[in-house]
Protein backbone atom coordinates (compact mmCIF):
# COMPACT_ATOMS: atom_id res chain seq x y z
CA UNK A 1 0.00 0.00 0.00
CA UNK A 2 1.28 3.66 -0.60
CA UNK A 3 0.01 6.36 1.80
CA UNK A 4 0.33 10.35 1.55
CA UNK A 5 0.33 11.79 4.80
CA UNK A 6 -0.67 15.85 4.90
CA UNK A 7 1.16 17.88 7.21
CA UNK A 8 4.50 18.37 8.04
CA UNK A 9 4.78 19.21 12.09
CA UNK A 10 5.24 16.42 14.94
CA UNK A 11 2.02 14.82 14.31
CA UNK A 12 2.28 13.78 10.95
CA UNK A 13 6.10 12.44 11.87
CA UNK A 14 3.44 9.98 14.13
CA UNK A 15 1.02 9.39 11.59
CA UNK A 16 3.96 8.66 9.07
CA UNK A 17 5.73 6.38 11.59
CA UNK A 18 2.92 4.54 12.47
CA UNK A 19 2.09 3.70 8.93
CA UNK A 20 5.44 2.79 8.48
CA UNK A 21 5.06 0.11 10.99
CA UNK A 22 2.36 -1.65 8.97
CA UNK A 23 4.00 -4.55 6.82
CA UNK A 24 1.43 -4.02 3.78
CA UNK A 25 2.69 -0.57 3.59
CA UNK A 26 5.31 0.04 0.80
CA UNK A 27 5.83 3.78 1.08
CA UNK A 28 4.64 6.83 3.20
CA UNK A 29 4.83 9.77 1.14
CA UNK A 30 4.84 12.93 3.46
CA UNK A 31 3.64 16.60 2.33
CA UNK A 32 5.57 18.89 3.16
CA UNK A 33 6.88 16.55 6.23
CA UNK A 34 10.21 18.02 7.70
CA UNK A 35 13.61 16.40 8.68
CA UNK A 36 12.42 13.19 10.73
CA UNK A 37 10.02 12.05 8.22
CA UNK A 38 12.87 12.09 5.40
CA UNK A 39 15.26 9.92 7.88
CA UNK A 40 12.05 7.51 9.00
CA UNK A 41 12.26 4.02 6.94
CA UNK A 42 9.58 3.43 4.27
CA UNK A 43 8.99 7.68 4.46
CA UNK A 44 9.93 10.43 1.80
CA UNK A 45 9.05 13.70 1.98
CA UNK A 46 7.27 14.80 -1.45
CA UNK A 47 6.15 19.09 -2.11
CA UNK A 48 3.15 19.39 -3.81
CA UNK A 49 2.26 23.14 -5.15
CA UNK A 50 -1.46 23.19 -5.17
CA UNK A 51 -3.02 22.57 -2.01
CA UNK A 52 -6.01 20.42 -3.53
CA UNK A 53 -5.20 19.81 -7.27
CA UNK A 54 -1.24 19.02 -6.35
CA UNK A 55 -2.68 16.26 -4.37
CA UNK A 56 -5.27 14.74 -6.16
CA UNK A 57 -2.60 14.92 -9.18
CA UNK A 58 0.50 13.06 -6.77
CA UNK A 59 -2.64 10.51 -5.38
CA UNK A 60 -3.34 9.51 -9.18
CA UNK A 61 0.21 9.37 -10.72
CA UNK A 62 1.54 7.27 -7.57
CA UNK A 63 -1.20 4.93 -6.68
CA UNK A 64 -2.05 6.37 -3.17
CA UNK A 65 -4.43 4.30 -1.45
CA UNK A 66 -5.17 6.26 1.02
CA UNK A 67 -4.24 10.01 2.21
CA UNK A 68 -4.30 11.09 5.72
CA UNK A 69 -4.48 14.69 6.54
CA UNK A 70 -3.29 15.97 9.56
CA UNK A 71 -3.63 20.07 9.87
CA UNK A 72 -6.97 21.83 9.92
CA UNK A 73 -5.87 24.48 7.33
CA UNK A 74 -6.95 21.79 4.37
CA UNK A 75 -9.31 20.38 5.69
CA UNK A 76 -11.64 23.91 6.34
CA UNK A 77 -11.11 24.61 2.83
CA UNK A 78 -12.03 21.25 1.56
CA UNK A 79 -9.87 18.78 0.88
CA UNK A 80 -11.42 16.06 1.54
CA UNK A 81 -14.37 16.41 -0.63
CA UNK A 82 -12.05 17.26 -3.52
CA UNK A 83 -10.74 14.24 -2.85
CA UNK A 84 -14.12 12.03 -2.60
CA UNK A 85 -15.24 14.27 -5.96
CA UNK A 86 -11.92 12.56 -7.60
CA UNK A 87 -12.59 9.15 -5.97
CA UNK A 88 -9.65 9.28 -4.14
CA UNK A 89 -9.99 7.58 -0.39
CA UNK A 90 -8.87 10.44 2.12
CA UNK A 91 -9.58 10.41 6.20
CA UNK A 92 -10.50 13.88 7.36
CA UNK A 93 -14.16 15.74 7.66
CA UNK A 94 -15.63 17.50 4.73
CA UNK A 95 -15.25 21.35 5.32
CA UNK A 96 -18.95 21.83 6.19
CA UNK A 97 -18.14 19.61 9.11
CA UNK A 98 -14.74 21.02 9.94
CA UNK A 99 -16.35 24.35 10.57
CA UNK A 100 -16.29 23.12 13.82
CA UNK A 101 -13.35 24.12 13.86
CA UNK A 102 -12.78 26.46 11.27
CA UNK A 103 -15.22 28.52 13.08
CA UNK A 104 -15.91 29.54 16.25
CA UNK A 105 -19.29 31.03 15.90
CA UNK A 106 -19.90 28.00 14.05
CA UNK A 107 -19.24 25.85 16.83
CA UNK A 108 -20.73 27.70 19.46
CA UNK A 109 -23.94 27.80 17.80
CA UNK A 110 -24.03 24.61 16.91
CA UNK A 111 -23.21 23.42 20.53
CA UNK A 112 -26.26 25.51 21.48
CA UNK A 113 -28.44 24.03 19.13
CA UNK A 114 -27.54 20.28 20.24
CA UNK A 115 -27.29 21.52 23.80
CA UNK A 116 -23.58 20.09 24.12
CA UNK A 117 -22.00 21.71 27.50
CA UNK A 118 -20.03 24.62 26.73
CA UNK A 119 -19.13 28.01 28.34
CA UNK A 120 -21.85 30.68 27.93
CA UNK A 121 -20.64 33.18 25.14
CA UNK A 122 -21.28 35.83 22.76
CA UNK A 123 -20.21 37.03 19.75
CA UNK A 124 -19.05 40.56 18.61
CA UNK A 125 -17.55 42.53 15.51
CA UNK A 126 -17.59 45.72 17.32
CA UNK A 127 -14.87 46.85 19.85
CA UNK A 128 -17.19 49.27 21.47
CA UNK A 129 -19.88 46.27 22.14
CA UNK A 130 -17.34 43.78 23.20
CA UNK A 131 -15.93 46.11 25.65
CA UNK A 132 -18.99 46.83 26.82
CA UNK A 133 -20.23 43.73 27.37
CA UNK A 134 -17.16 42.97 29.73
CA UNK A 135 -17.75 45.62 31.35
CA UNK A 136 -21.02 43.97 32.02
CA UNK A 137 -19.44 40.35 32.68
CA UNK A 138 -16.56 41.15 34.93
CA UNK A 139 -13.13 38.96 34.87
CA UNK A 140 -11.82 36.44 34.74
CA UNK A 141 -13.41 36.29 30.79
CA UNK A 142 -11.98 34.86 27.51
CA UNK A 143 -11.57 36.22 24.49
CA UNK A 144 -11.15 34.36 21.31
CA UNK A 145 -10.30 35.07 17.94
CA UNK A 146 -13.13 33.47 15.55
CA UNK A 147 -11.22 32.06 12.99
CA UNK A 148 -8.12 30.14 12.74
CA UNK A 149 -5.16 31.17 14.58
CA UNK A 150 -2.87 27.93 15.01
CA UNK A 151 -4.08 27.55 18.64
CA UNK A 152 -2.91 31.36 19.57
CA UNK A 153 -6.02 33.47 19.20
CA UNK A 154 -7.14 32.71 22.70
CA UNK A 155 -6.40 35.42 25.24
CA UNK A 156 -7.54 34.19 29.41
CA UNK A 157 -8.19 37.80 30.28
CA UNK A 158 -7.54 38.23 34.60
CA UNK A 159 -8.75 41.56 34.28
CA UNK A 160 -11.29 43.68 32.60
CA UNK A 161 -8.20 45.68 31.49
CA UNK A 162 -6.32 42.81 29.98
CA UNK A 163 -9.82 41.57 28.22
CA UNK A 164 -10.14 45.60 26.74
CA UNK A 165 -6.32 45.02 25.30
CA UNK A 166 -7.05 41.86 23.73
CA UNK A 167 -10.48 43.58 21.78
CA UNK A 168 -8.15 46.08 20.68
CA UNK A 169 -5.37 44.10 19.11
CA UNK A 170 -8.28 41.52 17.77
CA UNK A 171 -10.78 43.83 16.31
CA UNK A 172 -8.94 47.39 16.11
CA UNK A 173 -5.69 46.51 14.99
CA UNK A 174 -6.01 43.27 13.53
CA UNK A 175 -3.17 41.57 14.97
CA UNK A 176 -4.85 38.04 14.00
CA UNK A 177 -5.69 39.51 10.27
CA UNK A 178 -8.87 38.18 8.86
CA UNK A 179 -9.19 35.17 12.24
CA UNK A 180 -10.03 37.73 14.39
CA UNK A 181 -12.13 40.12 12.88
CA UNK A 182 -15.14 38.63 14.97
CA UNK A 183 -14.48 37.77 18.34
CA UNK A 184 -16.29 35.33 20.79
CA UNK A 185 -16.18 36.28 24.68
CA UNK A 186 -16.87 33.51 26.69
CA UNK A 187 -17.36 32.64 30.39
CA UNK A 188 -13.92 31.77 31.90
CA UNK A 189 -14.71 27.83 32.61
CA UNK A 190 -12.52 26.06 35.76
CA UNK A 191 -11.57 22.81 36.30
CA UNK A 192 -9.19 20.19 34.62
CA UNK A 193 -8.24 19.86 30.96
CA UNK A 194 -8.34 17.16 28.89
CA UNK A 195 -8.02 16.18 25.00
CA UNK A 196 -10.86 13.79 23.87
CA UNK A 197 -9.71 12.60 20.07
CA UNK A 198 -11.66 9.99 18.39
CA UNK A 199 -11.89 8.32 15.35
CA UNK A 200 -15.66 8.93 13.28
CA UNK A 201 -16.73 7.05 10.24
CA UNK A 202 -20.18 9.06 9.67
CA UNK A 203 -21.65 6.23 12.34
CA UNK A 204 -19.42 4.48 14.13
CA UNK A 205 -17.06 5.84 17.16
CA UNK A 206 -13.89 5.07 18.13
CA UNK A 207 -12.38 6.93 20.68
CA UNK A 208 -8.43 7.06 20.95
CA UNK A 209 -6.84 6.75 24.32
CA UNK A 210 -7.22 9.85 26.67
CA UNK A 211 -4.93 13.22 26.39
CA UNK A 212 -3.82 15.73 28.09
CA UNK A 213 -2.18 18.82 26.84
CA UNK A 214 0.30 21.44 28.44
CA UNK A 215 -0.67 24.50 26.41
CA UNK A 216 0.88 27.08 28.28
CA UNK A 217 4.65 28.41 27.05
CA UNK A 218 6.25 27.99 30.56
CA UNK A 219 6.54 25.76 33.44
CA UNK A 220 3.57 25.66 36.54
CA UNK A 221 1.24 26.15 33.42
CA UNK A 222 2.04 29.97 33.01
CA UNK A 223 3.17 32.49 30.22
CA UNK A 224 0.81 33.24 26.74
CA UNK A 225 -1.05 30.12 25.35
CA UNK A 226 0.48 27.96 22.66
CA UNK A 227 -0.10 24.67 20.40
CA UNK A 228 1.00 22.82 23.17
CA UNK A 229 4.24 22.88 24.91
CA UNK A 230 4.13 18.54 25.84
CA UNK A 231 1.48 16.23 26.29
CA UNK A 232 0.67 12.86 27.77
CA UNK A 233 -1.86 9.54 27.46
CA UNK A 234 -3.83 8.45 29.75
CA UNK A 235 -5.14 11.68 31.41
CA UNK A 236 -6.14 10.22 34.90
CA UNK A 237 -8.94 13.35 34.96
CA UNK A 238 -11.07 11.27 32.52
CA UNK A 239 -12.42 8.42 34.96
CA UNK A 240 -14.68 6.00 33.35
CA UNK A 241 -17.62 7.62 34.47
CA UNK A 242 -16.56 10.79 33.10
CA UNK A 243 -15.40 8.84 29.62
CA UNK A 244 -19.40 7.60 29.59
CA UNK A 245 -20.38 11.29 29.80
CA UNK A 246 -18.36 12.89 26.93
CA UNK A 247 -19.62 10.18 24.54
CA UNK A 248 -23.22 10.79 25.55
CA UNK A 249 -23.12 13.97 25.91
CA UNK A 250 -20.35 15.76 23.45
CA UNK A 251 -19.46 12.91 21.23
CA UNK A 252 -22.55 11.48 20.20
CA UNK A 253 -24.44 14.44 19.56
CA UNK A 254 -21.76 15.62 17.33
CA UNK A 255 -22.48 12.68 15.20
CA UNK A 256 -26.60 12.55 15.74
CA UNK A 257 -26.43 15.95 14.70
CA UNK A 258 -24.32 16.29 11.39
CA UNK A 259 -25.87 13.01 10.25
CA UNK A 260 -29.08 14.56 10.37
CA UNK A 261 -27.60 17.87 8.74
CA UNK A 262 -26.67 15.35 5.57
CA UNK A 263 -23.23 15.90 6.28
CA UNK A 264 -22.29 12.84 8.25
CA UNK A 265 -19.16 13.26 10.40
CA UNK A 266 -16.13 11.85 9.21
CA UNK A 267 -12.49 11.47 10.23
CA UNK A 268 -10.50 12.42 13.75
CA UNK A 269 -12.71 14.79 16.06
CA UNK A 270 -11.18 16.18 18.89
CA UNK A 271 -13.02 18.07 21.36
CA UNK A 272 -10.74 20.00 24.08
CA UNK A 273 -12.48 19.34 27.66
CA UNK A 274 -12.74 21.13 30.91
CA UNK A 275 -13.86 18.69 33.52
CA UNK A 276 -15.20 20.94 36.54
CA UNK A 277 -15.31 19.30 40.27
CA UNK A 278 -18.30 17.31 39.59
CA UNK A 279 -17.01 15.51 36.57
CA UNK A 280 -19.05 17.12 33.97
CA UNK A 281 -17.24 17.97 30.77
CA UNK A 282 -17.73 21.70 28.89
CA UNK A 283 -16.49 21.54 25.57
CA UNK A 284 -13.49 24.40 25.09
CA UNK A 285 -13.15 23.65 21.50
CA UNK A 286 -13.64 21.16 18.98
CA UNK A 287 -10.52 20.78 16.10
CA UNK A 288 -11.65 18.59 13.59
CA UNK A 289 -8.42 16.23 13.70
CA UNK A 290 -5.23 14.77 15.33
CA UNK A 291 -3.73 16.73 18.36
CA UNK A 292 -0.07 18.10 18.00
CA UNK A 293 1.64 16.87 20.30
CA UNK A 294 -1.48 14.54 22.16
CA UNK A 295 -1.21 12.50 18.72
CA UNK A 296 2.68 11.33 19.62
CA UNK A 297 1.98 10.11 22.73
CA UNK A 298 -1.37 8.46 21.85
CA UNK A 299 0.21 6.84 18.80
CA UNK A 300 3.41 5.87 20.97
CA UNK A 301 0.55 3.62 23.21
CA UNK A 302 -1.49 2.64 19.98
CA UNK A 303 -0.84 -1.27 19.29
CA UNK A 304 -3.66 -1.51 16.26
CA UNK A 305 -2.36 -1.00 12.97
CA UNK A 306 -3.39 3.01 11.75
CA UNK A 307 -3.41 2.24 8.60
CA UNK A 308 -6.44 -0.49 9.18
CA UNK A 309 -8.63 1.31 11.56
CA UNK A 310 -8.30 4.62 8.89
CA UNK A 311 -9.36 1.74 5.97
CA UNK A 312 -11.95 0.56 8.56
CA UNK A 313 -13.49 4.02 8.63
CA UNK A 314 -13.21 4.89 5.47
CA UNK A 315 -15.48 1.50 4.72
CA UNK A 316 -17.88 2.66 7.53
CA UNK A 317 -17.09 0.20 9.95
CA UNK A 318 -14.67 1.57 12.55
CA UNK A 319 -15.06 -0.94 15.37
CA UNK A 320 -15.40 0.29 19.06
CA UNK A 321 -11.89 0.00 20.39
CA UNK A 322 -8.53 -0.22 19.50
CA UNK A 323 -5.44 -2.03 21.30
CA UNK A 324 -3.71 0.22 23.53
CA UNK A 325 -0.53 -0.56 25.52
CA UNK A 326 -1.52 -0.29 29.06
CA UNK A 327 1.60 1.79 29.84
CA UNK A 328 1.18 5.55 29.76
CA UNK A 329 3.73 8.17 27.51
CA UNK A 330 4.55 11.29 27.39
CA UNK A 331 5.67 14.06 24.69
CA UNK A 332 7.78 17.22 26.17
CA UNK A 333 8.04 19.83 22.93
CA UNK A 334 11.13 21.65 22.49
CA UNK A 335 10.53 24.34 20.66
CA UNK A 336 12.33 27.30 19.08
CA UNK A 337 13.99 30.47 20.65
CA UNK A 338 11.07 33.53 21.00
CA UNK A 339 8.11 30.85 20.60
CA UNK A 340 5.12 31.67 20.28
CA UNK A 341 5.70 35.03 19.61
CA UNK A 342 8.42 34.65 17.48
CA UNK A 343 10.37 31.51 15.95
CA UNK A 344 13.84 30.91 14.74
CA UNK A 345 15.08 29.27 12.03
CA UNK A 346 18.30 27.23 10.80
CA UNK A 347 19.72 26.59 14.74
CA UNK A 348 21.98 22.97 13.99
CA UNK A 349 19.85 20.41 16.23
CA UNK A 350 22.99 18.51 17.90
CA UNK A 351 22.38 14.75 20.11
CA UNK A 352 19.32 14.11 18.33
CA UNK A 353 19.37 9.58 18.71
CA UNK A 354 19.67 8.44 15.30
CA UNK A 355 16.18 6.91 14.14
CA UNK A 356 16.51 2.77 14.24
CA UNK A 357 14.83 0.72 11.19
CA UNK A 358 15.00 -2.34 12.89
CA UNK A 359 14.14 -1.41 16.14
CA UNK A 360 10.19 -0.23 16.07
CA UNK A 361 9.28 -0.84 19.25
CA UNK A 362 11.52 1.86 20.92
CA UNK A 363 10.44 3.28 24.38
CA UNK A 364 11.62 6.38 23.75
CA UNK A 365 11.13 8.01 20.20
CA UNK A 366 12.13 12.14 19.23
CA UNK A 367 8.93 12.95 16.49
CA UNK A 368 10.57 16.04 14.59
CA UNK A 369 7.95 18.97 13.77
CA UNK A 370 9.81 22.24 12.68
CA UNK A 371 13.45 20.59 11.63
CA UNK A 372 15.07 20.72 8.07
CA UNK A 373 18.50 19.40 6.89
CA UNK A 374 20.38 22.33 6.86
CA UNK A 375 21.28 21.89 2.58
CA UNK A 376 17.61 21.13 1.59
CA UNK A 377 15.30 18.68 2.81
CA UNK A 378 14.23 17.21 -0.64
CA UNK A 379 17.92 15.97 -0.56
CA UNK A 380 17.39 13.12 2.17
CA UNK A 381 19.05 10.09 0.80
CA UNK A 382 20.29 6.94 2.69
CA UNK A 383 22.59 8.84 4.45
CA UNK A 384 20.58 11.18 5.56
CA UNK A 385 21.48 10.63 9.39
CA UNK A 386 25.35 12.61 8.47
CA UNK A 387 23.54 15.43 6.83
CA UNK A 388 22.84 18.73 9.43
CA UNK A 389 19.91 18.87 11.00
CA UNK A 390 18.57 22.59 11.95
CA UNK A 391 15.51 24.32 12.95
CA UNK A 392 12.29 25.40 10.44
CA UNK A 393 9.69 26.63 13.02
CA UNK A 394 8.47 27.45 16.59
CA UNK A 395 7.93 23.90 17.96
CA UNK A 396 10.94 21.93 17.05
CA UNK A 397 10.80 18.32 18.38
CA UNK A 398 8.29 16.62 20.38
CA UNK A 399 10.74 13.71 22.46
CA UNK A 400 7.94 10.80 23.42
CA UNK A 401 8.51 8.21 26.05
CA UNK A 402 6.65 5.26 27.47
CA UNK A 403 7.03 3.86 30.62
CA UNK A 404 5.38 1.87 33.56
CA UNK A 405 4.46 5.50 35.24
CA UNK A 406 3.81 9.04 34.02
CA UNK A 407 6.02 9.81 36.29
CA UNK A 408 8.60 7.37 34.77
CA UNK A 409 7.80 8.33 31.34
CA UNK A 410 8.85 12.24 32.37
CA UNK A 411 12.12 11.27 33.26
CA UNK A 412 12.98 9.24 30.16
CA UNK A 413 11.68 12.18 27.95
CA UNK A 414 13.82 14.63 29.67
CA UNK A 415 16.72 12.10 29.72
CA UNK A 416 16.95 12.11 25.92
CA UNK A 417 15.36 16.02 25.95
CA UNK A 418 18.63 17.01 28.25
CA UNK A 419 21.18 15.64 25.91
CA UNK A 420 19.33 17.75 22.76
CA UNK A 421 20.58 21.01 21.91
CA UNK A 422 20.03 23.83 19.55
CA UNK A 423 20.86 27.48 20.20
CA UNK A 424 17.96 29.07 22.24
CA UNK A 425 16.13 25.73 22.66
CA UNK A 426 13.24 25.81 25.17
CA UNK A 427 11.61 23.11 26.88
CA UNK A 428 8.99 22.37 30.04
CA UNK A 429 10.22 20.34 32.55
CA UNK A 430 7.24 19.42 34.49
CA UNK A 431 4.82 18.32 31.39
CA UNK A 432 2.61 15.61 33.21
CA UNK A 433 2.53 17.46 36.46
CA UNK A 434 -1.11 17.08 36.85
CA UNK A 435 -1.16 13.43 36.32
CA UNK A 436 2.23 12.99 38.38
CA UNK A 437 0.56 14.75 41.41
CA UNK A 438 -2.45 11.97 41.35
CA UNK A 439 0.11 9.41 40.99
CA UNK A 440 2.35 9.76 43.52
CA UNK A 441 -0.49 10.73 46.12
P1 LIG B 1 -8.77 27.03 22.66
O1 LIG B 1 -7.84 27.44 21.55
O2 LIG B 1 -10.18 27.47 22.48
O3 LIG B 1 -8.62 25.61 23.03
O4 LIG B 1 -8.22 27.76 23.97
C1 LIG B 1 -6.87 27.65 24.37
C2 LIG B 1 -6.79 27.50 25.85
O5 LIG B 1 -7.37 28.63 26.51
C3 LIG B 1 -7.54 26.31 26.39
O6 LIG B 1 -6.81 25.13 26.31
C4 LIG B 1 -7.79 26.74 27.82
O7 LIG B 1 -6.65 26.54 28.62
C5 LIG B 1 -8.03 28.20 27.70
N1 LIG B 1 -9.46 28.47 27.57
C6 LIG B 1 -10.17 28.60 26.43
N2 LIG B 1 -11.46 28.83 26.68
C7 LIG B 1 -11.60 28.86 28.03
C8 LIG B 1 -12.70 29.07 28.92
N3 LIG B 1 -13.92 29.34 28.47
N4 LIG B 1 -12.44 29.02 30.24
C9 LIG B 1 -11.19 28.79 30.71
N5 LIG B 1 -10.12 28.60 29.93
C10 LIG B 1 -10.30 28.62 28.59
N1 LIG C 1 -2.65 20.48 21.33
C1 LIG C 1 -3.74 21.25 20.94
C2 LIG C 1 -4.18 21.10 19.58
O1 LIG C 1 -3.76 20.25 18.83
O2 LIG C 1 -5.02 21.90 19.18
Amino acid sequence: MNILVIGGGGREHALAWQCAKDEKVKNVYVAPGNAGTALEPKCQNVVLEDEHSGVIRFCQDNAIDMVIVGPEAPLVTGIIDACQDAGIKAWGPTAYCAQLEGSKTFAKEFMAEHNIPTAAYKGFTDAHAAKAYVDEQGAPIVIKADGLAAGKGVIVAETVAQAHAAIDDMLASNKFGDAGSRVVIEQFLTGEEASFICMIDGDNILPMATSQDHKRAFEGDTGPNTGGMGAYSPAPVVTSAVHVKVMAKVIQPVVDAMKAAGHPYTGFLYAGLMINDAGEPYVIEFNCRFGDPETQPILMRLQSSMVDLVAQGLAGQLPSQAKWDKRPALGIVVASKGYPESSSKGDVISGLPEIDGNSRDETVKVFHAGTAFSNDINNADVDGNEKEVVTSGGRVLCVTAIADSILGAQQAALAVTGAISFDGAQYRRDIGHHAIARETL
